[in-house]
């Protein structure tokens, strides 16, 4: 397929090639910690109890800490295999398509990829403080009606219906494994550290879930 070819390509990988440098690179649209960012509806202790509720531990903050230098060097190979698998379903590419074209927007793809291979990384060593929550709920809106496609100037479908944004829970951590298992940890640790990413990503997933939910029911 020509979009799976494009997004495989180097010009659509080269912008996320220095990964794991020192001083990262600026990612347009990247606003974790900025002033801008709308305060989150929910707070600290909010969060603290959620994590209570999916078994969320001290011990799954330090596998994900451990999975970081693991996933550092692999995010271009995983972002294939994520954007492989949303290339190759139409029900997820549509919330990619220009609904000018019908087509899929490799511009919008590729600024979003930029930021996805941050959001790995952070999500290994997330720090789960109010500025943390503040770039959850951000994240949460742009999948949203109320933010979709502004960041990019896109021209794409209104929203990501939730329904997509816990299932991808699945075949996010699934695909991850390999990658996890890759620089020699021992079968537990990349059991722990998947399981870690497994509540990790739906927690998140839930974070994001707050606009979609009716008034006072999140
Ligand atoms: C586990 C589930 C998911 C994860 C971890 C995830 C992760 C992300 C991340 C990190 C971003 C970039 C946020 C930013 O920095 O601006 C993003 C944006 C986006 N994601 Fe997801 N996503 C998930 C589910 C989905 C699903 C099911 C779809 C449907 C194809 C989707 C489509 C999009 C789109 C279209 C954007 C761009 C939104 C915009 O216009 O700003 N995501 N996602």
């Amino acid at each position: 397929m020509s979009l799976l070819r494009h997004l495989l390509s180097a010009t659509a990988l080269g912008v996320v090639a220095s990964t794991g440098a020192a001083a990262p690179p600026a990612i347009p649209g990247y606003a974790h910690g900025a002033a801008t960012l709308a305060p989150a509806p929910y707070t600290v202790a909010d969060l603290a109890a959620l994590q209570k509720a999916l078994l969320f531990t001290e011990a799954d903050v330090q596998a994900l800490r451990r999975s970081k230098p693991i996933l550092e060097g692999q995010t271009d190979a995983i972002l294939d295999v994520w954007y492989g698998f949303v290339a190759a379903t139409p029900e997820l590419l549509v919330f990619f398509t220009d609904t000018r074209t019908g087509k899929p927007d490799g511009e919008y793809l590729a600024a979003v990829r930029r930021r996805f291979a941050r959001w790995i990384l952070n999500t290994a060593d997330a720090r789960y403080d109010q500025a943390w929550l503040d770039w959850q709920y951000e994240i949460g809106l742009r999948h949203h009606r109320a933010k979709k496609n502004q960041t990019d100037g896109a021209h794409s479908s209104a929203l990501v219906n939730y329904r997509y944004l816990s299932a991808l829970t699945i075949p996010v951590t699934t695909t991850l494994k390999p990658f996890l298992a890759r620089q020699g940890a021992t079968p537990e640790q990349v059991e722990a550290m998947h399981a870690a990413w497994v509540k990790s990503v739906l927690m998140q997933t839930i974070l994001w879930s707050y606009p979609y939910v009716r008034d006072g029911d999140f």
